[in-house]
């Protein structure tokens, strides 16, 4: 079947998902780009939303083989910002007109952890309130698997999105990628946990992991649509020199390519499938290639997060090698943003939440 003949189907099952991420030719991603860009008009229009990103720690306590901050690696620079400090950042966001930040950090799951979130979220609702922002910026979080009770206390402090990637959906490819205490449905039923407190959810995969085939990336997408999940974050896997998978593979370039094309056409499939979620342009795709979060747009994104954690840790962040924007400060990543955004032609929505119209559209039905 050809490309138009599979998007003109009602419903895509897993093997046509895996032809339209088998498509190479410049002409047939061309068509599948273009039926994304249109899905995107016709369900979410055409602004992007921002969300200022604050990686506020690089505790944690898993051990992803993958992932440059994970606990074993001791070539890391640990730091927590302080309360003050993420206020700090946030009120910045407010000035910037964002809308919305990201609190992300990696996994901890003791008290004073949980205290000092919900003391962040409690102080950025308080210092950005005003006749703008009557209930403050939106804040999504970002900090990993935690039990119902705790996903309650952040949703009642006044966050109200949350991201939680799956990272694979295949059980053997989770299990490769991750020691043998994290476990998928524990991811699973987090996500559920996050629903049932009414949080706006969502998750993503990482693309291109060694071993995982088109079909298990089709899996990935029908998990997001079965899940029916209002936000999706996704973007190829990068290679980090201090960990497992990082010296265990090797990473030309072409591979990277690869992946690079990947995921473009992963957050396309994703918009046709989902169509009224949001989707971001995640900083890995710029890892890969300059233009990489325009691309991003132009495949059918709409989110952004520019940074605005503070220059001096963004260094000690490092999930993979080569992440940009490490040494620059938040208003050049302001600046930067909005002269990317416009060279695709496309326009910021300045001073909203910016809720995925997923959520909206399923609390009407
Ligand atoms: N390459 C790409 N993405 C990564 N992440 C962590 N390590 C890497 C890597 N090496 C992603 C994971 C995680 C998110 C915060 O960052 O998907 O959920």
């Amino acid at each position: 079947m050809s490309i138009e003949e599979i998007l003109s189907k009602d419903t895509l099952s897993r093997d046509d998902i895996a032809q339209l991420l088998s498509a190479e030719s410049p002409e047939e991603v061309e068509i599948l780009r273009r039926k994304a860009y249109e899905t995107m008009l016709e369900n979410v229009g055409d602004k992007v939303y921002l969300r200022g990103l604050i990686e506020f720690s690089n505790y944690c306590v898993n051990d992803c083989y993958y992932c440059g901050i994970r606990r074993s690696n001791s070539n890391t620079e640990r730091y927590i910002l302080s309360v003050e400090q993420v206020i700090e950042a946030a009120k910045l966001a407010a000035e910037f007109d964002y809308g919305s930040v990201v609190l992300q950090s990696g996994d901890r799951r003791d008290n004073q952890f949980i205290d000092y979130v919900i003391s962040c979220i409690k102080g950025i609702k308080e210092a950005t309130r005003s006749e703008k922002y009557p209930e403050g910026l939106g804040i999504t979080l970002c900090v990993g698997e935690q039990t119902e009770e705790t996903y309650r206390k952040f949703f009642e402090a006044g966050a109200h999105r949350y991201l939680l990637r799956i990272e694979t959906t295949n059980p053997d490819l989770f299990s490769k990628i991750h020691p043998q205490e994290q476990r998928l449905e524990a991811r699973i039923e987090a996500l559920n946990a996050l629903k049932q407190v009414g949080f706006q959810v969502g998750t993503g995969v990482m693309i291109g992991l060694p071993g995982q085939t088109l079909d298990d990336l089709a899996d990935d997408v029908l998990f997001f649509r079965n899940m029916d999940v209002d936000m999706i974050g996704m973007g190829p896997y990068l290679p980090h020199n201090d960990t497992p998978m990082g010296k265990q593979y090797e990473t030309t370039e072409e591979i990277k390519q690869w992946r690079f094309n990947l995921s473009l056409k992963m957050i396309a499939i994703c918009r046709i499938l989902l169509k009224d979620v949001n989707i971001a342009s995640t900083t890995a795709l710029q890892t890969i290639h300059p233009t990489g979060r325009e691309e991003g747009l132009r495949y059918g994104a709409n989110v952004i997060m520019p940074q605005i954690t503070p220059t001096e840790y963004r260094k000690n962040y490092m999930l993979y090698e080569d992440k940009p924007c490490v040494s620059e400060f938040a208003a050049e990543c302001h600046s930067c943003m909005q002269m990317r955004i416009a060279s695709v032609g496309r326009s910021i929505a300045y001073g909203v939440w910016g809720d995925p119209l997923h959520f909206r559209n399923k609390q009407r039905n």
